[in-house]
């Protein structure tokens, strides 16, 4: 019998390993999935409408503590979440809005469960593969290849993907390889990619936590630092001034400026660092710190970030 944490840190191991694969689109993506996925409005400079300097997220910050929210819809405690609702999350079941209290403290999040994919726990034998279904989370079979028959193959961002296999469009749309995928996204082979933070994290973005990505600055995180605990751990502090009329990112009640590394002591221990590998929190597209850790030789190349 395996507890509940370590089937989501296999959960998550598994997300991760997943997303190694996965292209990425450098530049100013940072926390966009989050943004995009909660509902903030992005802020632009004048004349410029690629790159978002920061996300509006009020309309967000303001919800009531008593309700939860999603897709725009709103629940009470107790109240499990619309079958419509449920079909547009994949790999999560069971979600209710769920009103707890602790040390005094009120929230109000989601509580749900983390689908349990036999493919999680099984090895495949060599020649094997699993074949996916654009609206299930689990595998639907695992195929093994009989030499008198080609199958199917998509190649995508130079990627070579067999019938059935899932992949992933920079971090907007899951497909599933088919006969009839021509090399563009559409609804019968691809759903929009979801992280789920509304179901799952939005604890930590009320809180102004800070998201951690593998090797990229977008997507779906593998952790947070809890800017609530992190203080236990020795001392978080901002390098640098802050201009009044600029945006900042919150990291809990500390203000941090764009281009402002946080840091957070625990950062440099616990196994984050070593001489390959590295962890870095910065203020790159208010409100929330984005941090990033990986290969210091990846984090370079992807994002310029000159770490030695
Ligand atoms: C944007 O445009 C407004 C009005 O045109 C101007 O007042 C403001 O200084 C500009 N901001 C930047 C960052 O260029
Ligand atoms: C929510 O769903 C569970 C079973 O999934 C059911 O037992 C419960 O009564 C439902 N709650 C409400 C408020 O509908
Ligand atoms: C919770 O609130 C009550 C009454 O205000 C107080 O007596 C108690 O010490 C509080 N407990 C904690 C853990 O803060
Ligand atoms: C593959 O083809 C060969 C010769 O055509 C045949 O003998 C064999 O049974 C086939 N194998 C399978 C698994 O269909
Ligand atoms: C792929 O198919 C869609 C409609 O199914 C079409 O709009 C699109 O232009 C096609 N793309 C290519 C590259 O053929
Ligand atoms: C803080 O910033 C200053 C100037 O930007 C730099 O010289 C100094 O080394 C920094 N301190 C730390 C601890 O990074
Ligand atoms: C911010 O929060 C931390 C931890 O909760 C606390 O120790 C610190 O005094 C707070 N700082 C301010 C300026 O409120």
């Amino acid at each position: 019998m395996i507890s509940a944490e370590d089937r989501t840190f296999l959960l998550k191991l598994i997300l991760l390993i997943l997303y190694l694969d996965w292209a990425i689109c450098a530049g100013c993506d940072s926390n966009q999935l989050l943004y995009t996925e909660i509902g903030c409005k992005p802020i632009f400079e004048n004349g410029s409408n690629s790159c978002p300097v920061a996300y509006d997220c009020e309309n967000v910050f303001i919800r009531s503590s008593d309700n939860c929210y999603l897709n725009g819809n709103v629940y009470s405690p107790k109240d499990n979440i619309s079958r419509i609702d449920s079909e547009l999350s994949l790999c999560v079941s069971g979600c209710f809005c769920d009103q707890r209290t602790k040390n005094n403290k009120t929230t109000t999040a989601f509580t749900c469960d983390y689908d349990q994919c036999p493919s999680y726990f099984s090895l495949l034998s060599e020649g094997c593969y699993y074949k996916f279904d654009n609206n299930l989370c689990c595998e639907t079979e695992s195929y093994c290849q009989n030499n008198n028959y080609t199958i199917h193959e998509c190649i995508y961002d130079g990627k070579t993907y067999k019938d059935g296999q899932q992949f992933k469009i920079q971090n907007d749309y899951q497909c599933v390889c088919s006969p009839e995928f021509n090399g563009t996204a559409n609804d019968k082979f691809c759903r929009k990619f979801k992280c789920n933070y509304e179901l799952l994290y939005m604890e930590n973005i009320l809180n102004r936590d800070a998201p951690l990505y593998y090797e990229e600055k977008n997507g779906c995180p593998i952790n947070w630092y809890q800017s609530e605990y992190e203080y236990d751990f020795g001392t978080v502090e901002v390098n640098g001034t802050i201009s009044s009329n600029s945006h900042v990112c919150k990291y809990g009640n500390l203000s941090v400026p764009i281009g402002q590394q946080l840091k957070i002591d625990r950062l440099s221990t616990r196994n984050s660092e070593s001489d390959t590998h590295k962890t870095i929190c910065t203020c790159d597209t208010p409100p929330l710190i984005t941090c990033i850790t990986g290969k210091k030789t990846i984090l370079n190349d992807k994002y310029n970030m000159h770490i030695t």
